[in-house]
């Protein structure tokens, strides 16, 4: 093997995030604190929503906004039938019911048609995400949730810096949450946020995000909550990569039409496919393939090329579901299913430079 690695996923951290840390160092105010409130109202303005609670991780962000939306035992929840795990999982948390939905084949995207066919009378929330950063048709599935009066619960893990009709993506719903995981378009590390568009809303994500408390310190606790609090380390490291946000997603995208005028003309090879009224911010760029597990061990063990296969099954195929411990419903999924036999997800971040797109590229063509 070459003497060479390539990550799939690379974060963008150096002096700017090491200046923040330092800081709060100096000031001696590590928890959540001064800095957390402005990662919260900056990232508040970023997403165009008048709300926002910083959390520790993407996956008690989901956790807490399905409280928030009053998700109780048995209730059914729609979420898209392939996504990160605690998109559904968080549900069964609840000791809810996930409902299992297509995905488009082009957007990888929850299907808006399939979602009205999923929703009967125990149907309490409809989530979606946008895979890979790439839009799904936020309106279409806006209007469901209106038409049925059923709340929408964006999983905007994946969205960050995208744009829809106009419109950036990430806090279009009633809820939305974000993840800052290290891999993530922007990183604290690890953190997570919750947008919101309702007052009171905002007001109970705060509470429960620590223990029920309305007043940081009082310890009156009005409701059950948790610690799920960020620290103003971390909520410096977000405000410095906030700073390179536009230019993370520009170069982001220089890398996928790179890779898009490389490979568009073979044969073997699905491209993703961009909807004409969305920008992706390109979290990752998903190709589809013959082979995938065989092609992705080759790149790994011959070239030093990590990639991602995201994901590998349905999550109804999950073992807490295969297995029974959980309930749940399905439609059909044959999208799903399909895709996650073939996706793979070449590396994409800001760094990746010319050179080693062209080397990924020639390697992988060598394997199909
Ligand atoms: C779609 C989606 N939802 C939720 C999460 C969970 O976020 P976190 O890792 O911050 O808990 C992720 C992270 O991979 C994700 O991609």
């Amino acid at each position: 093997m070459k003497n060479i690695f390539i990550p799939w996923a690379k974060p963008d951290v150096g002096q700017d995030e090491l200046k923040e840390i330092k800081n709060s160092f100096k000031k001696n105010w590590l928890t959540q604190g001064p800095k957390v409130r402005k990662f919260e109202s900056s990232m508040a303005k970023f997403c165009d929503v008048p709300y926002a609670v910083a959390v520790s991780n993407g996956t008690v962000a989901i956790d807490i906004a399905l409280k928030t939306l009053g998700i109780k035992p048995k209730d059914e929840v729609i979420v898209p039938a392939m996504s990160y795990f605690s998109t559904a999982s968080m549900v069964s948390y609840q000791n809810a019911v996930p409902v299992f939905v297509d995905i488009e084949l082009d957007s990888f995207n929850i299907n808006p048609i399939q979602i009205e066919k999923a929703i009967s009378k125990k149907t309490k929330a409809i989530t979606f995400i946008d895979y890979g950063g790439n839009p799904s048709n936020i309106d279409k599935i806006l209007k469901i949730g209106k038409k049925y009066n059923i709340p929408v619960l964006q999983d905007g893990a994946q969205s960050l810096g995208g744009i829809y009709k106009g419109r950036k993506t990430g806090a279009n719903a009633q809820i939305s949450t974000m993840s800052f995981h290290m891999a993530k378009i922007l990183s604290c590390v690890e953190g997570g946020m919750i947008f919101t568009h309702k007052k009171k809303l905002f007001s109970e994500i705060k509470m429960r995000r620590s223990h029920g408390e309305k007043k940081a310190g009082d310890y009156i606790h009005n409701i059950l909550g948790t610690n799920a609090r960020l620290t103003d380390m971390q909520a410096g490291i977000g405000l410095a990569q906030l700073k390179k946000l536009k230019k993370y997603i520009l170069l982001r995208n220089k890398v996928a039409k790179t890779y898009n005028k490389l490979l568009q003309d073979n044969k073997k090879i699905v491209l993703p496919i961009t909807k004409q009224y969305s920008y992706n911010a390109y979290f990752s760029y998903p190709i589809l393939i013959k082979n995938r597990d065989k092609i992705a061990r080759n790149l790994r063990n011959k070239y030093g090329i990590d990639t991602r296969i995201a994901y590998k099954m349905p999550i109804y195929k999950q073992k807490i579901y295969k297995h029974k411990q959980f309930p749940f419903r399905k439609l059909n999924c044959p999208n799903a299913e399909y895709i996650s036999s073939k996706i793979l997800n070449l590396p994409i971040y800001p760094s990746l430079s010319k050179s080693n797109i062209n080397y990924i590229v020639k390697s992988l063509i060598k394997e199909i």
